[in-house]
């Protein structure tokens, strides 16, 4: 079982910052972040569609331009990432980097190529995984990047979850522990597909792991030890 860390080491420092994913690497298989884009149309690390809960300011990314956004600080004094900024880190190690495309409140127009082109531009196509909970950003996302690796993000399941799978040709399916259990698991699964479930923080929520490839946690030593 492969761990992945949930936005990067975020049981001990602030979610998606790059104190978060230094720390997570020398424990970690995977990364995985969460993607917006500013006004200027930049690629950064955020999970909320505003500021305001991880850093001293306040208002949508959608709004503010790179400028502006890199001017606010988190709790440990850090800048809200790019993209680019995280590649370069990843670049660096060995490990995978699921990256969300947070666009589930709204549509940025692009996002699925900017990110796409960021990836190949570090040449990091075969260790980065797009996952998204917006059905057409991954179906935008396999138009404009035929050999991107892709996983359908769901909670418990989806009425059309296979139909999705196979039309974006998804290599896994990312979902909480809950879904583990249904028809559409075991068809991941006969189909030698992969399923990764988040967030899972206390061993003792770990699901029969039989034909789970990762889990994704915040608690990255934790799961390492009983690994
Ligand atoms: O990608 C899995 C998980 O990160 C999705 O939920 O809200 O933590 O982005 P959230
Ligand atoms: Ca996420």
């Amino acid at each position: 079982m492969l761990i992945y860390a949930h936005r990067g080491y975020s049981a001990k420092y602030p979610e998606n910052t790059i104190s978060a994913f230094e720390a997570a690497l020398p424990h970690v298989d995977g990364i995985e972040l969460d993607v917006q884009l500013t006004r200027d149309g930049r690629l950064v690390v955020i999970h909320d569609e505003t500021v305001d809960r991880t850093t001293n300011g306040s208002g949508y990314v959608k709004d503010m331009t790179l400028r502006q956004l890199r001017l606010l600080r988190t709790e440990s004094g850090e800048r809200i990432p790019t993209l680019e900024e995280v590649l370069l880190l990843i670049e660096k190690s060995d490990v995978t980097l699921n990256i969300e495309l947070k666009t589930d409140q709204f549509d940025y127009d692009g996002i699925e190529y900017l990110a796409w082109l960021a990836v190949t531009e570090f040449k990091l196509e075969e260790r980065v995984v797009f996952s998204s909970f917006n059905l057409d950003t991954l179906v935008r996302l396999r138009d404009v990047a035929r050999d991107a690796r892709i996983a359908v993000l769901t909670g418990d399941g989806h009425p059309q979850l296979m139909e999705l799978v196979e039309r974006v040709g998804a290599e896994a399916v990312h979902a909480q522990p809950e879904f583990v259990g249904t028809a559409d698991a075991k068809t991941i699964r006969d189909q030698n597909r992969l399923l990764r479930l988040y967030t899972i923080n206390d061993p003792h929520e770990l699901p029969d792991m039989t034909g789970i490839d990762a889990i994704m946690t915040d608690e990255v030593e934790l799961f390492q030890r009983i690994n």
